[in-house]
């Protein structure tokens, strides 16, 4: 079993999509790595990942979100606060337990939720108005933040 790239996962947004990509490369890596029976020295790398990789992610996404005045911003901030919660749960349990199968399945659980409810719907949604920004007005908000706005 691996978790496709299907066509309906992506947001049309260049930059969002290249860093979901990287989410689905390693998801799926977890998933092989489980299926030959070695989810549990996998979960580690799994988790460190998410760990640099949640922080990156969610800065492009939220910085898109504040220069464009987007709407929703609010609640899809909050879904990634979520994360990073559900996340730091994890890690305090890994902390406690170990590495378990309860482990394994819990990760595999926290990011193909996340794939198929937050990318799905809420990124989703996020771009269509990024996209809809540019067509308006000839850029993604997004790509203009390191000229001082
Ligand atoms: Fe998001």
């Amino acid at each position: 079993m691996s978790v496709e790239r299907a066509e309906y996962l992506a947001t049309g947004v260049n930059e969002i999509d290249d860093q979901h990509k990287e989410l689905f490369r390693i998801i799926n890596e977890l998933l092989y790595a489980c299926n030959q029976g070695k989810g549990k020295e996998e979960v580690n790398k799994t988790i460190q990942f998410l760990d640099y990789y949640i922080i990156q992610h969610f800065e492009t996404e939220e910085k898109a979100m504040q220069k464009s005045g987007y709407q929703e911003y609010t609640s899809h901030r909050a879904q990634h606060a979520q994360f990073i919660k559900n996340l730091s749960d994890l890690k305090k349990e890994i902390e406690l337990e170990g590495v378990g199968v309860n482990i394994v399945i819990k990760t595999n659980h926290l990011v193909v939720d996340w794939l198929v409810n937050h990318i799905r719907k809420t990124d989703i949604q996020l771009c269509a108005n990024l996209k809809k920004r540019r067509s308006e007005h000839g850029t993604f908000m997004m790509l203009e933040q390191n000229q001082g706005g």
